[in-house]
C-alpha cells in the first residue's frame, strides 16, 4: 500500500482534482439501473469536495466508435451521482477543449462536474500523449479511483497519471489493500473458487492461481470439461473438449506446485435446460448420456465446504453451477453461504469479484458478507492472471 499516494497525501483546498472514475454503470431508457459504482465512488468525491477542491469527473460509458453518439452520453447518469454525493453534479459537454473549460470556470470550490465521455475521442484509448496532455490542462492533481478500468491503458488511466501528481482514490484504495490481502500477500492456506461456462477465456487465470493458492474449488461448465479431461462421461454437458489438453496441462502444474483441485464429486443433472426442470442427483461418473450436469451436487458441497472450513482466505469467481435458473442455483447459493458464515465468524477474509460474480453472490442474497466484493469484471480477471494492470502501475512509478 505504501507504494502509491492516497488522499490522505494531499492539501486540496482551492486545488482542481482531476477523478478517473468508472461511470459505465447498466442504464436503461436514459436511466441509471444500478448505482453500485456511483456508491462506492461517492466518498472519493465528498472527500474532495467537502476539502474545498474542486472536483472534475473523468469517464467512459459503453463503448462508443470514437465520436459523439447520444446513447453513450453520460448525461444520463448525472442524476445519480448528484444523489449520490448529495449535491447538485454539474456536466460538460466535452470532456477537453474550450467547452470541458468554460463549463468548468464555472463550478465554485467544493463543486463537482461530470466531463461527457471520453470515448467520444479515439485518442482517449490510443493512449494518445496529446489528449492525455489537454485532460492535464483542466487541473492540478489527478485522482484515480477506477480500478474497474485499471487494465485499460488509456490516456485518461494510463498517460494522464504521469503526467499530474497522482493518488488513488479511496475505492482504489479499497480494491488494492482487499486484493494485496487475498492473493500477494493472504494468510494461508488460500482457497480459490472459480466456476463459469468456460475454461477457454480462463486459461491465464486458472494458470497463475493454481501457482499461488493452496486450494481450488471448481464449479460451472468449465469443470466440466476437467472431468471429460480425466477420462469421466459428462454425458450432454457443456464441456471444451478441445481444451482437454489445456485443463491437462493445468492439472499438471497444480500438482507440482502443490495445489489441490477440487473436481465435482456429484452433480445435479437434467435432460432439459430451464426452470424447474427434472433434475436428480448422480454420483459424477453416473452422468447420464442425454442429460446436463447443472449444477455442483451436495457430496460435493458438503466436501468443499469441509475443506473451506481449514482455510484463512478465499478468492472467488464465477457461479459454481447455472445459477440464473432455478434450481441449478442450489451448490453456488450452498458454498456462498458457507464462505459468507466463515468470514461472519472472523474466519477467513473473502474477497470475491468478476463478470457473473457479483451477480450470482446478490442471488444467494451474501454479497454484504464477504470481506470485499470487487466492482470490478475485465479488471479483477486479469488481476487474477497475475497481470500488472496499467492503471495501478502508472499509480506507482
Ligand atoms: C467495465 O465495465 O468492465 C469497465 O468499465 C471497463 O469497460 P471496457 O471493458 O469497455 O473497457
Ligand atoms: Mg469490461
Amino acid at each position: 500500500m505504501s507504494d502509491f499516494k492516497t488522499l490522505d497525501d494531499f492539501e486540496f483546498d482551492g486545488k482542481t482534482v482531476l477523478v478517473r472514475a468508472d461511470l459505465n454503470v447498466p442504464a436503461k431508457d436514459g436511466v441509471v439501473t444500478d448505482t453500485t459504482r456511483i456508491d462506492r465512488l461517492a466518498p472519493t468525491l465528498t472527500e474532495l469536495s467537502q476539502a474545498g477542491a474542486k472536483v472534475v469527473v473523468l469517464s467512459h460509458f459503453g463503448r462508443p466508435k470514437g465520436g459523439p453518439d447520444e446513447k453513450y452520453s453520460l448525461k444520463q447518469v448525472v442524476d445519480a451521482v448528484s444523489k449520490a454525493v448529495g449535491q447538485k453534479v454539474a456536466f460538460a459537454d466535452d470532456c477537453v477543449g474550450p467547452v470541458a473549460k468554460d463549463a468548468l470556470a464555472k463550478i465554485h470550490a467544493g463543486g463537482i462536474i461530470v466531463m461527457e465521455n471520453l470515448r467520444f475521442h479515439p485518442e482517449e484509448e490510443k493512449n494518445d500523449a496529446g489528449f492525455a496532455a489537454q485532460l492535464a490542462e483542466l487541473g492540478d492533481i489527478y485522482v484515480n479511483d477506477a480500478f474497474s478500468a485499471a487494465h485499460r491503458a488509456h490516456a485518461s488511466t494510463e498517460g494522464l497519471a504521469r503526467l499530474l501528481p497522482n493518488a488513488a482514490g479511496r475505492l482504489m484504495e479499497a480494491e488494492l489493500k482487499a486484493l494485496t490481502l487475498a492473493l500477494e500477500k493472504p494468510e494461508r492456506p488460500v482457497a480459490a473458487v472459480v466456476g463459469g461456462a468456460k475454461i477457454s477465456t480462463k486459461l491465464d487465470l486458472l494458470g497463475n492461481l493454481v501457482r499461488r493458492v493452496n486450494l481450488l474449488a471448481l464449479g460451472g461448465g468449465m469443470a466440466n470439461t476437467f472431468l471429460y479431461a480425466k477420462g469421466t462421461a459428462v454425458g450432454a454437458s457443456l464441456c471444451e473438449k478441445d481444451m482437454a489438453e489445456k485443463a491437462r496441462e493445468i492439472m499438471a502444474i497444480a500438482e507440482e506446485a502443490g495445489c489441490e483441485i477440487l473436481l465435482p464429486r456429484d452433480a445435479i443433472t437434467a435432460k432439459e435446460f430451464k426452470a424447474g426442470a427434472e433434475s436428480e442427483v448422480v454420483a459424477i461418473d453416473q452422468v447420464p448420456s442425454d442429460s446436463m450436469i447443472l449444477d455442483i451436487g451436495p457430496a460435493t458441497v458438503e466436501y468443499i465446504t469441509l475443506k473451506l472450513q481449514g482455510c484463512k482466505t478465499v478468492v472467488w469467481n464465477g457461479p459454481l453451477g447455472a445459477f440464473e435458473t432455478k434450481p441449478f442455483d442450489a451448490g453456488t447459493n450452498a458454498v456462498a453461504g458457507t464462505v459468507a458464515a466463515l468470514t461472519k465468524a472472523g474466519r477467513v477474509l473473502s474477497v470475491a469479484g468478476g463478470g457473473d460474480t457479483v451477480a450470482a453472490l446478490a442471488a444467494a442474497g451474501v454479497e454484504d458478507s464477504f470481506t470485499y466484493v470487487s466492482a470490478a469484471g475485465g479488471a479483477f480477471l486479469e488481476w487474477l492472471e497475475g497481470k500488472d494492470l496499467p492503471g495501478v502501475a502508472a499509480l506507482k512509478s
